[in-house]
């Protein structure tokens, strides 16, 4: 089965797939990115993903050269093309090409690229038992809501977590958790189940939303607040979200225990209800998977 990638109109195989050395997205990570899974043939939040794209590149001024239409006839062609079971979903937008210097360039066309990659579904071992967390100081930008293609101090965060043996690193900053390198986290205490607001500190995740939705629409009782530290220590139960982690408990904090260390039950209903979702046997209001 092909791994296939889209630049600027053109499809190839991903091995075959060039861009120039001057992309701007290449030399000063001026650009914005989004990663969309699929279930099956059923697309994860696309209305949802692409509306964001549009939020990055608005809010970077950058202009995407597809209409959201056309991005998503494009994409569902790359699912079809790509024939796999479970795809993965790179879009890649950058300022283009242009000699390097640091304004922006007059007159050129943005760089829209795509990759189809096979995905496979996070291992079973860990949403039933869990992972482990550290926390890290968050040293990114001011505009966390924009998908930057400038992930370093998330790739050293991550980093950081898995040379001491821990899945994902928990961003804080000025005392406040602001979200995972690459996912976002919520804590529950009691009844509360609780995560950062949405805002400029952290990523609005597609899977945050949903979740945070049908909790509500199960009754739960989810709240936007801010959160420090100690209240993670402190939490009866704790779990992070995102398109690959999808719904995954965390057990342990800094080499210390989440309560009794296994994923609690608040997690475990949020995580049936949302392998409920992505198999299409319920809905959540103001989101779909969307299919073909
Ligand atoms: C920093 C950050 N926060 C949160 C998320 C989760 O977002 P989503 O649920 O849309 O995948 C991601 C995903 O890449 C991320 O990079």
């Amino acid at each position: 089965m092909p791994n296939l990638a889209f630049v600027n109109g053109t499809w190839s195989s991903l091995e075959d797939a060039k861009i120039s050395i001057e992309d701007r997205g290449f030399q000063f990570g001026d650009g914005v990115y989004e990663v969309i899974r699929t279930y099956g043939r059923a697309i994860f939040g696309l209305s949802e993903h692409l509306a964001r794209l549009k939020i990055s590149a608005d809010e970077i001024e950058i202009s995407l050269p597809y209409s959201p239409s056309e991005l998503e006839s494009f994409i569902r062609q790359g699912c079809l093309d790509s024939q796999h079971k479970d795809t993965s979903i790179y879009i890649q937008l950058t300022r283009g090409v242009a000699p390097r210097s640091h304004a922006f360039p007059k007159g050129v066309q943005s760089t829209l690229v795509m990759t189809f990659r096979e995905t496979t579904r996070i291992p079973t071992a860990l949403r039933e038992k869990g992972v482990s967390v550290i926390s890290v100081p968050d040293m990114r930008w001011g505009r966390c809501h924009v998908k930057s293609l400038n992930l370093l101090p998330n790739v050293l965060a991550r980093e950081e977590a898995l040379r001491s043996g821990a899945y994902e690193a928990i961003l804080v900053r000025d005392g406040i958790v602001t979200e995972g390198a690459g996912s976002n986290l919520f804590a529950v205490s009691g009844k509360k189940i609780m995560t950062t607001p949405i805002g400029a500190s952290i990523l609005s995740g597609i899977t945050r939303k949903i979740v945070f939705q049908m909790g509500l629409e199960e009754g739960l009782d989810m709240r936007e607040c801010p959160l420090v530290l100690e209240d993670l220590y402190r939490a009866d139960e704790l779990f992070i979200t995102g398109t690959t982690v999808e719904v995954l408990p965390v057990v342990e904090l800094d080499g210390k225990k989440i309560a009794s260390g296994r994923p609690g039950k608040m997690t475990s209903l949020l995580q049936e209800a949302f392998q409920k979702y992505v198999q299409g046997k319920r809905t959540c209001k103001d989101s779909r998977v969307v299919k073909d």
